[in-house]
């Protein structure tokens, strides 16, 4: 087990790319979640009120929901189909850095 670990770091040091990327997530987000997300997680006042829906707060969510929200969508929100694969990894790194609450 250890070694599989010891193993899989060395890999992610050497190969940067196989390792979830924030920054890069952080220009997913902007370009696909912020408008109704806001920069900082908790939504759009005004998308919710129109929507008549509460917006989770995504620093709060799991990364279950964050990935089948974009691959899926979920109630009023419409599947992301212009994000995939490795993107919605870095997309979920970037959201780590949303404070948890
Ligand atoms: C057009 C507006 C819009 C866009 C764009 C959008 N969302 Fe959403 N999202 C919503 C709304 C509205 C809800 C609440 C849906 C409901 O409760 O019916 C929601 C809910 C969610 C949830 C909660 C899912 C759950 O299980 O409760 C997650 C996670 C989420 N969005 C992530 C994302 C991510 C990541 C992106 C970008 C790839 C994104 N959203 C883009 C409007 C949007």
């Amino acid at each position: 087990m250890k070694v599989i670990f010891v193993l899989l770091t060395i890999a992610i040091t050497a190969f940067p790319g196989l390792a979830a990327n924030a920054k890069a997530g952080e220009e997913i987000y902007v370009r696909a979640c912020k408008a109704c997300h806001g920069a900082d997680g908790h939504g759009n006042e005004v998308i919710a009120k129109a929507l008549s829906v509460t917006q989770p707060y995504l620093g709060s969510v799991s990364d279950e929901a964050v990935k089948n929200a974009v691959i899926n969508g979920k109630g009023k929100m419409k599947a992301i189909s212009s994000v995939e694969g490795g993107e919605i990894r870095d997309l979920i790194a970037f959201i780590h850095t949303f404070p948890k609450k």
